[in-house]
């Protein structure tokens, strides 16, 4: 059975991980935090993607599955280690610090003109290229890049379902990484070089940020106008030809908010749309405040005393935990620090690192609903009574949800 080794065992390592080892692989999952590896070792597992904890379960008992702190030699490396961007002199680079020590640590426990490395991290166009470069000639291995498109809240089904685009840094790499996808996948394999593989999946997110800042600067405009975004697009979209995405908070999480700077950041004078988009949608947390901060004056001018403010939801979009770059979570610091009585809730939030979140029922003690997150947790009467009676402000179109 042939090994192999997943590096970085996050929101796509880890159920990567537990996926192909539903297949004929022995898998092996590192992480170089060695106290996540412990908890997975002993089966504590602080996860919401569904159906995952009991995959885990399942295959670490079939023996399939193993969390190891010493990365072994493998027949093939599955690289999945954060690719961020860093801020350096008010400009966003990516940190490929991550990745590059992954590759390191792959060259260390071992590789041969046999061993294939896919690397899943969403990188900037020529990166595997060049952290190819670190391998000597004669045990050169076969290197891939594999973009990853998977939807957090969907992943077990998206692993198997979704088509895979593979390059490689020459046909040999191609046509292996082509070969493992094709047996582990439900869907197509579309083979290509590195660099267009690399900018596929940078292209794939620029292309939904860009729709979401059309969609967030409509936003802007009804609220000048003075009419319902949310309406207005609803009625644009039944043109057969138009396809306005909903507008929100702001856009975050870990790519759509991030991969473009990639692009913005190799190749700033071809990019003026994709930079523009970044800065509208960037703008919309700030649009939100100035709007929360209308309604608090509106209030204290009508009832003499300050509102109690409910903030709904934290996470970057509906139905997951995951707050990395979300504008629901700086819009709510935010409005604890800028105000006196500010309630947070999150249903997939029970504690936080970032806020403090308060109990479900200390909500509806409140004056002020700031709608940020359109979790199906509030599509119950409780909610949709305050936002009907209650002084609410949407900003995740919460009018159109279906009452559970
Ligand atoms: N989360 C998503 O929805 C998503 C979707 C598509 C692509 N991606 C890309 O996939 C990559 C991983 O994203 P994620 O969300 O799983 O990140 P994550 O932060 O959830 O997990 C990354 C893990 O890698 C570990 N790690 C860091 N350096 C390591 C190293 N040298 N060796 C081994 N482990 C190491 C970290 O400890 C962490 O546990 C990123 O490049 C991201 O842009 C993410």
């Amino acid at each position: 059975m042939k090994k192999i080794s997943i590096l970085g065992l996050g929101y796509i390592g880890l159920p990567s991980a537990a996926y192909y080892s539903k297949f004929n692989y022995h898998i092996s999952g590192y992480d170089i935090d060695k106290d996540h590896i412990e908890n997975l070792k002993n089966s504590k597992f602080d996860i919401t993607e569904p159906g995952l904890s009991s995959l885990l379960k399942k295959q670490i008992k079939s023996k399939k599955l193993e969390f190891v702190d010493l990365l072994p030699k493998s027949n093939i490396y599955i690289v999945c280690v954060p690719t961020p961007l860093k801020k350096q002199k008010k400009v966003f680079k990516p940190d490929l610090s991550y990745l590059k020590h992954a590759i390191k640590s792959i060259k260390e426990a071992g590789v041969n003109t046999k061993t294939l490395i896919l690397i899943e991290s969403t990188c900037p166009v020529g990166t595997t290229e060049k952290v190819s470069k670190i391998f000597s000639a004669d045990n050169f291995p076969m290197i891939a890049y594999c973009p990853e498109r998977v939807l957090p809240g969907n992943l077990l089904k998206e692993l198997a379902s979704n088509e895979r685009v593979v390059g490689g840094i020459d046909s040999r790499s191609t046509n292996a990484a082509f070969n493992f996808y094709k047996n582990v996948i439900d869907s197509e394999v579309h083979k290509t070089d590195s660099n267009t593989a690399e900018m596929c999946k940078l292209v794939e997110n620029s292309f939904r940020d860009t729709n979401i800042a059309f969609a967030n600067e409509i936003s802007l405009l009804s609220d000048k106008v003075g009419i319902n975004a949310y309406e207005l697009i609803n009625l644009a979209n039944k043109h057969p030809r138009v396809n306005i995405l909903e507008p929100g908070p702001g856009v975050g999480g870990h790519c759509i908010a991030v991969d473009p700077w990639f692009l913005i950041n190799g190749f700033k004078s071809s990019s003026r749309l994709l930079e523009t988009s970044r800065k509208v949608n960037d703008f919309k947390p700030k649009f939100v405040l100035k709007k929360l901060d209308e309604e608090v004056v509106s209030f204290k001018k009508q009832n003499n005393r300050e509102p109690k403010i409910a903030i709904l939801g934290i996470s970057f979009k509906p139905d997951i935990d995951d707050v990395r770059e979300s504008p629901s979570l700086d819009i709510a610091m935010a409005a604890k620090k800028n105000y006196k009585d500010v309630y947070v809730f999150d249903p997939y939030q029970k504690e936080s690192h970032d806020i403090d979140i308060c109990k479900e029922e200390d909500i509806f003690k409140c004056d002020l609903f700031l709608f940020l997150v359109n979790h199906t947790h509030f599509h119950n009467s409780k909610f949709t009574k305050v936002f009907h009676t209650k002084n609410s402000l949407d900003f995740c179109n919460f009018t159109k949800s279906k009452v559970l």
